[in-house]
């Protein structure tokens, strides 16, 4: 069945075109790339903060509310007695167009109404602490018009938890100052804040207000605020209760004129001895120094051209040119993209995600450094230091840490077993992509504690020992609280629904529960691992570890092999989990993806045999599922998995973010018609063509769950963006499918296709090398038949690594 379709790809210009306002589900954006960040939906909502979304958070926002996306940047244009906004809402006056452009790390939304265009630009600068907003005023009647803009921001009392709940103390602590265009949010800074905010408009205005109830009446909504249903400012000075800033500005535009107003949204920081210019008054010396950078339109389009070229070199890295523009706009510029996004906010902030909850998880991170590690190697690094400094001397580590503090996360504690095997897919990655391999002499502090630093290397390797410390009775790893599947908990055996899956654990002592997921995980990355070894002259240590890994293959497959497919875990009690034997959820994805990327049995059929189940009892038209048939009932012994309705999250959902396991399975066994059939299944660009509407969520990036075939939906999407799908469908694509992986000592090329890929190119900077690399698959779906390099046969796979430029020709 067609579907309503609400926008539409630009590829040239890099940017989703959202024609129709009333999107299923606010469709958003993500500004800033480093410290000051915005969140933006398709009709101007959302919020800002600085670091962390938690402890600085600029200004409110209101989750799940009604009406939904409720609290943004909002201009109200008063034009007679028509009061409407560029975005469409708050005020819901229906527009004459309106088109809201979503590009990389900007958004601009256009709305036209009785012959007046506004046009806004939003977006971070690069290396700067604020949100610029370029509106830009356009008449475009034959008459004179006399226009009343307002702007509006509410400030968030910085913490975003207590400012959600702390009403006895946060209606009195409110505090602002005025100064010209200027409005301050100086909340707390009497006391032990050193920062403050600032909203700023660069010409004269005619009126202010900064107490929210005189703004909008208590009575009224942001969709009718009586100043500006009245046409009249307040010039309200508020004291406590809730600070907003609102300017108010007399615009006269002639027929054909245009006029730019940039406004600003800051962030300043101050040393404690320089807080005030006298007493009470912020010291607004930096605020005023930031406004100079950005008070005319030339610096802002400066500033602007700057951050897109920024995108054009980060995109750059990684072209290919295939013929198919799904394939092409994914790859080119959404999949990096989101992966950027990713990074920048692992699991914090999204309109899933309130920005209170989760810092950045261990595992999480390191899955996203291989989105984005071809980028920016230097914040992969620190990452990796970063993440490796919240471990514990016995190779355990802090399921989250908080990015402010970068200090692991107390609530939430260790004992999440998969947890240490992702810091050598992360560093090994690191290392291929930079042949950086001084990172392993870096020292590194366990828990943050000065002075008991050990080098980078000795991290690893105590994260594969935690593993083989940790067996059970099987030889199989233990899964502790849980391993990649937050939702398997085998050691909880909770009752009471004010218990957290993730963090209770009744049962400790003699804790026997199994996984085979992290069994394929430490065989994935303990291969890794030995080959690092090995390239570094850790020969004994290869050795070792080598052996370790051989048992860990024996064990699975004698305790882990069910016939079809591999178990997915044994529970505490020694009964298999994922097994024909069981009664629901006889099979599970992650250990198919984990073994058979791990090629555990490959020369019995085992690879094979798990594959060919996963078509045959995941798959279906959305992708594949978790687990096959869904759980019914709440199981006690399995935890928070068994919690969700059928079809949902853990539970058959459709998890995006385990697929890829799966088709890199595919892709090592050669078998590439499958890899894509599963690979477009959930490649957002095939679903967008399709399923606007039923996926709901943004068409441009992954979202972490799709409704599986049991739930009543099957194909709704939910949890759009912050989510390892982006950098595992990364992973798939650029390294397995299309075939250009880094290495050591050069780029290994083995792609695997379907048999209908013709010839394509990938452009490749690679360290201080650019490679031009044209694949001729003759409809072959793997295995590479010749290589030539400048145009002399290369032996092997690995184009090795010489700085310059090159030419590469691959037939397969
Ligand atoms: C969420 C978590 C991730 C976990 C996954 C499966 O995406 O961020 O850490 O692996 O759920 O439970
Ligand atoms: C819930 C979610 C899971 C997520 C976890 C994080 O269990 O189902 O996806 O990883 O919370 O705490």
């Amino acid at each position: 069945m067609e579907q309503k379709r609400y926008g539409h790809f630009d590829d040239q210009h890099r940017e989703y075109v959202i024609t129709d306002p009333q999107t299923p589900w606010p469709w958003i954006n993500y500004l800033g790339n480093e410290d000051f960040f915005s969140l933006i939906s398709n009709t101007a909502g959302g919020y800002s903060f600085y670091k962390d979304a938690k402890f600085r958070r600029i200004t409110r926002y209101r989750y799940n509310n009604v009406p939904m996306d409720n609290g943004g940047r909002y201009f109200y244009i008063k034009d007679g007695d028509t009061v409407w906004n560029p975005g469409w809402k708050p005020c819901k006056t229906p527009l004459d167009f309106y088109e809201c452009r979503h590009g990389m790390s900007y958004t601009r939304i256009t709305g036209r109404k009785n012959g007046v265009e506004a046009s806004v630009l939003f977006f971070v600068p690069l290396k700067k602490w604020c949100e610029v907003q370029k509106l830009t005023l356009k008449n475009e009647s034959n008459e004179v018009k006399q226009l009343k803009l307002f702007s509006f921001e509410e400030w968030c009392l910085w913490n975003a938890a207590t400012d959600m709940e702390n009403f006895q103390r946060n209606f009195s602590t409110g505090e602002v100052e005025i100064e010209g265009s200027t409005i301050y949010h100086k909340t707390e800074y009497r006391e032990r804040r050193n920062h403050y905010a600032f909203y700023h408009v660069n010409t004269e205005i005619q009126g202010f207000d900064t107490d929210r109830e005189t703004f909008v009446g208590l009575y009224n909504e942001f969709a009718d605020p009586q100043a500006v249903i009245e046409g009249k400012p307040r010039n309200s000075h508020a004291h406590g209760w809730s600070p907003i800033a609102s300017h108010y500005i007399e615009v006269t535009l002639n027929p054909g004129e245009s006029k730019d107003f940039i406004f600003l949204l800051g962030y300043i920081e101050n040393e404690q001895d320089e807080k005030f210019s006298a007493p009470q008054v912020i010291n607004k010396k930096k605020a005023h120094a930031l406004i100079a950078e950005l008070d005319t339109t030339e610096k802002v389009d400066r500033a602007f051209d700057v951050l897109c070229a920024y995108w054009d070199t980060l995109l750059n890295i990684y072209k290919v040119k295939s013929g198919n523009d799904k394939l092409d706009r994914m790859v080119n510029i959404w999949n990096q993209y989101q992966c950027m996004v990713t990074f920048n906010f692992s699991r914090s902030a999204s309109f899933f995600e309130s920005g209170v909850g989760r810092g950045m998880g261990f595992r999480d991170s390191n899955q996203d450094l291989v989105g984005f590690v071809h980028q920016i190697p230097p914040r992969a690094r620190q990452r990796i230091i970063d993440i490796a400094s919240t471990q514990f001397p016995d190779g355990g580590c802090y399921h989250q840490y908080q990015p402010l503090t970068k200090r692991g996360n107390n609530d939430i504690g260790g004992g999440f077993n998969d947890d240490p095997c992702w810091l050598i897919f992360g560093t090994v990655a690191y290392i291929k992509e930079t042949g950086d391999f001084t990172i392993l002499d870096e020292m590194v502090p366990f828990d943050n504690q000065p002075g008991t630093e050990v080098t980078l290397f000795e991290h690893l390797k105590i994260s594969m020992d935690h593993v083989i410390k940790n067996l059970g009775p099987h030889m199989l790893p233990l899964i502790g609280r849980a391993d990649w599947n937050d939702c398997l908990n085998l050691n909880c055996f909770s009752w009471d629904p004010n218990e957290s899956f993730q963090t209770t654990e009744n049962v400790s002592e003699g804790t026997k529960a199994e996984s085979l997921m992290i069994a394929g995980l430490f065989v994935v990355t303990g291969k890794d691992y030995v080959a690092l070894c090995q390239k570094i002259g850790k020969t004994d240590e290869a050795a070792r570890m080598q052996q370790a890994v051989d048992a860990m293959i024996d064990a699975v497959k004698k305790h882990g092999w069910d016939g079809e497919w591999y178990l997915r875990a044994y529970d505490f009690y020694g009964r298999k989990i994922g097994s024909n034997e069981c009664d629901e959820a006889k099979i599970f994805i992650e250990s198919q993806g984990w073994c058979t990327m791990a090629e555990i049995g490959a020369e019995d059929g085992m690879v094979a045999k798990s594959l060919d189940s996963c078509k045959k009892y995941l798959e279906c038209e959305h992708g594949m599922v978790l687990n096959n048939p869904a759980f019914t009932k709440y199981i006690y012994e399995y935890g928070e998995i068994s919690s969700y309705p059928e079809g949902y999250k853990e539970n058959a959902g459709i998890f995006c973010h385990n697929n890829p396991w799966v088709i890199i399975g595919e892709c090592l066994a050669g078998r590439g018609n499958d890899a894509w059939s599963h690979y477009a299944k959930i490649l957002p660009s095939y679903v967008e063509e399709k399923y606007q509407t039923l996926h709901k969520v943004e068409p441009y990036v992954n979202c972490q769950m799709v409704a599986g075939k049991d739930a009543y939906k099957p194909g709704e999407g939910k949890n759009s963006w912050l989510t390892g799908t982006a950098a595992w469908m990364w992973y798939t694509v650029s390294e397995f499918i299309l075939g250009i992986k880094p290495d050591y000592d050069g780029i290994r090329i083995d792609p695997c296709l379907p048999e209908t890929a013709g010839d394509y190119t990938v452009q490749r900077k690679f360290r201080e090398a650019d490679y031009d690399i044209t694949i001729h698959p003759n409809g072959s779906q793997k295995g590479v038949k010749s290589i030539t390099l400048d145009g002399q046969p290369v032996t092997g796979t690995v184009i090795p690594y010489t700085p310059g430029h090159h030419t590469v020709e691959v037939t397969m």
